[in-house]
């Protein structure tokens, strides 16, 4: 039987990448496509362990390229299409939101379109529970995936937008598709824009860490790993045509957050600084991840085992984010902070 072939777009960034390395690992009989465009956010140097591996192969595309993305999709003819490509970062969404909407709407498009053309058997579109909005403190709230998308920032509306897009590729043309919502993920390899890497590197080099308002808006954090699993179990097992959310039931407080790690690393609180407030700052994101778990999902790791295998790694891995800290991102960080406070 020919081996399945499988597109993972943005598959040099974050949550792609280690979707990746899950999936060139545990099925050896896929072939296994990474096909990114190699943004600011995206490297090859964390598949050194897999890139000579028979099953992992790399393409350089820019999604919202139609002409280029229709070649390679005939060429391969790709069996399923699991989408992360995005700019994902919610404050580079309110500076500059144009390329968010290049990028994760007319990009999310033209892969519908091809994944259309040659009749993939699924495509599952990665999304997050930004798309939800936000929620009050009321502890007892939660999203699940009847509740309205209400988007606040750029990045989400563009999220939003896709989502609706991949929903309409399959109401009206029958394409096979799943939708994830996830929430706010963590560990290795995460690009040090976001803040938990952020709080790592910072605390690690002494630097002070900058906290938007007060600190008490509250993310629902997930492993990577777990986010990996959740997505396997979706293209195999996921009904046609369903969204799933994907959390573990692990809020915290970004001041939270920031003290585990500042006393993990045995470092002082004195680091914190608390800066202006995020534009539009969403209160508080947290998951019902019911559905997901009837399909026979179950994460790996809590908060607190999370928290410590990252930190670990991060404490391993020095030259990968160091090298990351020494180019474009000291612009950026000027850029997004030097206003702050
Ligand atoms: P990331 O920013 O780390 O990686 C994005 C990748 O997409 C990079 O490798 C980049 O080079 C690539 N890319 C960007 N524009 C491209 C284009 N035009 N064509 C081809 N490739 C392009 O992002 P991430 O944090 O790994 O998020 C991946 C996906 O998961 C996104 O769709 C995001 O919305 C979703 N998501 C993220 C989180 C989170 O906490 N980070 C949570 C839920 C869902
Ligand atoms: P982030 O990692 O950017 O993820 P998202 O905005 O997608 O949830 O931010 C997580 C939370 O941390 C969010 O409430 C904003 C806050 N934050 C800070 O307080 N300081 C920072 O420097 C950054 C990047 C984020």
């Amino acid at each position: 039987m020919a081996k399945k072939k499988v597109v993972v777009t943005g598959g040099a960034g974050f949550i792609g990448g280690n979707f990746v390395q899950y999936m060139v690992n545990k099925y050896p009989d896929y072939d296994i496509y990474n096909l990114d465009l190699l943004t600011y956010a995206g490297d090859l140097t964390k598949h050194k362990e897999i890139e000579t591996n028979d099953n992992y192969h790399f393409i350089k595309a820019d999604i919202a390229d139609r002409e280029a993305i229709m070649n390679h999709f005939e060429k391969e003819k790709f069996d399923y299409v699991i989408h992360f490509a995005a700019e994902s970062h919610v404050d580079r969404s309110i500076t500059d939101p144009e390329i968010f909407i290049k990028t994760n709407v007319l990009g999310t498009q033209v892969l519908l379109d091809a994944a259309k053309q040659i009749g993939v058997t699924k495509f599952l579109h990665v999304s997050t529970d930004e798309v939800y909005g936000e929620l009050d403190f009321d502890p007892s709230q939660f999203f699940t995936e009847e509740t309205p998308l209400q988007p606040n920032s750029p990045y989400s509306a563009s999220k939003a937008s896709s989502d609706l897009l991949v929903r309409a590729y399959h109401e009206t043309y029958g394409l096979p598709i799943n939708i994830t919502r996830c929430s706010n993920n963590y560990g290795p390899y995460h690009f040090p824009e976001k803040l938990i890497p952020l709080t790592i590197s910072r605390v690690l080099n002494n630097e002070s860490v900058p906290v938007y308002g007060d600190g008490k808006n509250i993310r629902d954090w997930l492993h990577v790993y777990d986010h990996c699993s959740a997505i396997d179990l979706v293209l195999h097992n996921g009904v046609d045509g369903e969204v799933y959310n994907v959390g573990g039931h692990n809020e915290r407080t970004n001041l939270e957050v920031v003290k585990t790690i500042i006393s993990t690393l045995g470092k002082s609180e004195d680091l914190i600084e608390f800066v202006e407030d995020r534009l539009g700052h969403d209160k508080r994101y947290a998951i019902d991840p019911t559905k997901l778990e009837e399909l026979g999902w179950k994460p790996a790791y809590n908060f607190e085992t999370g928290i410590a295998q990252t930190i670990e790694w991060y404490l391993e891995n020095k030259d990968w984010w160091k090298h990351i800290l020494s180019g474009e991102y000291q612009e950026y960080f000027e850029k997004q902070y030097s206003f702050k406070k």
